[in-house]
């Protein structure tokens, strides 16, 4: 059974995205997420990435799927041939595969917003890794806010030459 994560960074106004792209670039912050996403404790498992359709055609072309982690995209009609793409038709299908996959240790939500909003709606997260970055920009996708059930356990300032993020770390009320 994996644990269902999710992980974001938006800025002060919550924006996440503008033109299908992050509106910002920070590669402090872009390592830290890979970092992230593909440590496992057993060697012999890995992680996975839940995402729409349009946030893994954001990711550049050389670059996706990204390594070291199963990429599980949720589209409707996309079908994408690679033996690390997992394309499921619907958000519940993508969390009960993850869920019934034993050599998934762990499932990060990865976005965008429709998707985000799906994993707060189902309350299906045991935690979520918030990166709140200074600023207000141009966006057109948002992150919605975090669901009663959860709450803040952890926060801290990380610094990236002149940028100075704040990390949260969110998890279910009763965890
Ligand atoms: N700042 C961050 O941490 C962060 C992280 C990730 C993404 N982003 C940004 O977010 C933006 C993209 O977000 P978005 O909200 O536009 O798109 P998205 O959530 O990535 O993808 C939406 C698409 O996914 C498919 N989909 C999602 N839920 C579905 C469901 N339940 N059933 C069937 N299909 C479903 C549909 O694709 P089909 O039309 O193919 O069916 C839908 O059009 C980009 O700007 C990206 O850079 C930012």
């Amino acid at each position: 059974m994996s644990k269902i994560s999710l992980i974001v960074a938006f800025d002060e106004n919550r924006g996440i995205g503008h033109e299908n792209k992050i509106p910002w670039f920070i590669p402090g912050e872009l390592k830290w997420v890979g970092e992230t996403t593909r440590a496992t404790t057993d060697p012999e498992k890995i992680n996975a990435l839940i995402m729409g359709h349009n946030t893994w055609l954001s990711l550049p072309v050389d670059k996706r799927p990204l390594p070291g982690r199963l990429s599980v995209v949720i589209s409707r009609n996309a079908e994408i041939d690679s033996p690390m793409v997992k394309v499921c038709r619907s958000f519940d299908e993508a969390i009960a595969y993850v869920k019934n996959n034993d050599r998934i240790e762990a499932a990060f939500v990865f976005g965008g917003t429709r998707v985000y909003r799906q994993a707060v709606d189902a309350d299906v997260l045991d935690e979520a890794l918030l990166t709140i970055v200074p600023g207000q920009y141009d966006a057109d996708t948002y992150f919605p806010e975090m669901p009663e059930s959860m709450h803040c356990t952890e926060r801290h300032t990380v610094k990236y030459g002149n940028t100075e993020v704040l990390r949260e770390t969110w998890k279910k009320a009763d965890a």
